[in-house]
């Protein structure tokens, strides 16, 4: 498609589909012309039944500048370095009963519990709240686009749980605040303004969201690339410093988010097509990170490439907020696995299901023989 269609409009989606490395980039970082904000252009019935809707990532300035240095004031870089020593015990921990057990399942036993137990810690929700959250996350996010009727009444249903849980968390934390991130939320101020009930939910459960499924794919997706190219693991194993490339890379290769959607403010070209306003743009990261006029030798799992501009963690004003804790998530669970699970970890030759969603790619099982 980036040879042929590169913008291409999709009748049945009603959305154009954007393939080219440079045609993303563009429609990613020019904000003004290109909308997170889908609310500007859908009818009043179809508004805010979703918290997503309210938090940063489906923002415009300069609501999104105000909110973003707000939670930017907690979700600082030096309370995820703070949290390096708590992820390796976490890690250890997951690792200590896959040793005892004999066997391993990347995605159940390392990937998916980690990435909930950290955010979980970060947040302040005790410990016998995180399966009921890891519930209520999994079945927001099963209401994407591809859903069935069932599974959208069951995402509206956990968000309105969760929403409902956190509105009281916050209650406690009013009163007695603790050093989590939900009281750094609390107290965040920018020019004497302080974020609403509802815009506090919406972040919360965009952390919940956006960083745990996410996570879990980059993860699994870095064991499956290692898998795919052999002569990489020899590279890892002899060279630690090799891994934080190795996992941009497989950022790159096996990007954990499919695709970003966008609207257009007015109208507009993108390469030889017109674009009118208020349509959607569906910006396609997996393909993009595969164009070869930005990669060379683009299918190839490359783990010193350089440069490695990939779009794994988006661009512009709403690039990841996320990619220090995932970075160091990924990086101390790959390390943990490089020193004590020796030997070669080799996937089955079997099919593995994909995660039934339009916008992550990941894997739901994947065990190591
Ligand atoms: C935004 C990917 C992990 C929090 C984004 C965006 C991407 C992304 C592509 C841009 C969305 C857009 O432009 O519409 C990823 C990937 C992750 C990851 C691949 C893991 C490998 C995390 C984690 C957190 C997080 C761990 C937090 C705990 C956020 C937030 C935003 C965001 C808050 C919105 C930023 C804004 O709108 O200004 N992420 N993410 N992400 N991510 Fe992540």
């Amino acid at each position: 498609m980036r040879e042929t269609q590169p913008v291409f409009f999709d009748q049945k989606m009603q959305a154009w589909h954007v393939f080219r490395y440079a045609d993303v980039e563009r429609v990613l970082s020019d904000h003004t012309a290109f909308s997170s904000d889908q609310n500007r252009f859908m009818p009043e019935e179809y508004r805010d039944a979703n918290p997503f809707t309210l938090s940063i990532i489906r923002m415009d300035p300069p609501r999104h500048h105000q909110l973003r240095r707000l939670v930017s004031q907690a979700f600082t870089p030096r309370r995820v370095a703070q949290m390096e020593a708590r992820i390796t015990e976490i890690t250890n921990a997951l690792l200590d009963q896959v040793i005892a057990k004999g066997e391993m399942d990347v995605i159940q036993d390392l990937a998916t519990p980690l990435p909930i137990t950290v955010i979980a810690e970060l947040l302040g929700i005790p410990t016998e709240q995180r399966e009921q959250f890891k519930q209520w996350s999994d079945a927001f996010i099963s209401g994407d686009g591809e859903a069935t009727a069932e599974d959208q009444q069951a995402s509206i249903q956990a968000a309105g749980s969760m929403a409902a849980y956190f509105t009281q968390l916050f209650e406690e934390r009013r009163a007695h605040p603790q050093d989590d991130l939900i009281s750094a939320l609390l107290q965040a101020e920018v020019d004497g303004e302080r974020l609403s009930n509802e815009e506090l939910i919406g972040f919360c459960v965009l952390l919940l969201v956006a960083g745990n499924e996410t996570t879990t794919n980059l993860i699994g997706n870095a064991i499956l690339c290692l898998d795919e190219y052999p002569e990489s693991m020899e590279l890892l194993r002899a060279n630690r410093n090799l891994v934080p490339g190795a996992l941009e890379e497989a950022l790159r290769y096996h990007s954990p988010v499919k695709l970003l959607p966008r609207w257009s403010v007015s109208e507009t070209m993108i390469g030889d097509q017109h674009i009118e306003a208020g349509q959607v743009l569906l910006t396609w990261i997996h393909s993009a990170n595969r164009d070869e006029t930005q990669f060379p030798d683009a299918d190839q799992f490359l783990i010193e490439r350089e440069p490695n501009r990939h779009l794994g963690f988006g661009r512009g004003i709403h690039f990841c907020l996320g990619a220090p804790l995932a970075r160091l998530e990924a990086k101390i669970a790959l390390n943990a696995m490089l020193d004590r699970l020796p030997g070669s970890w080799n996937v089955p030759d079997e099919p593995l299901s994909l995660v039934k969603n339009m916008s992550t790619f990941g894997v739901k099982k994947l065990p190591l023989v």
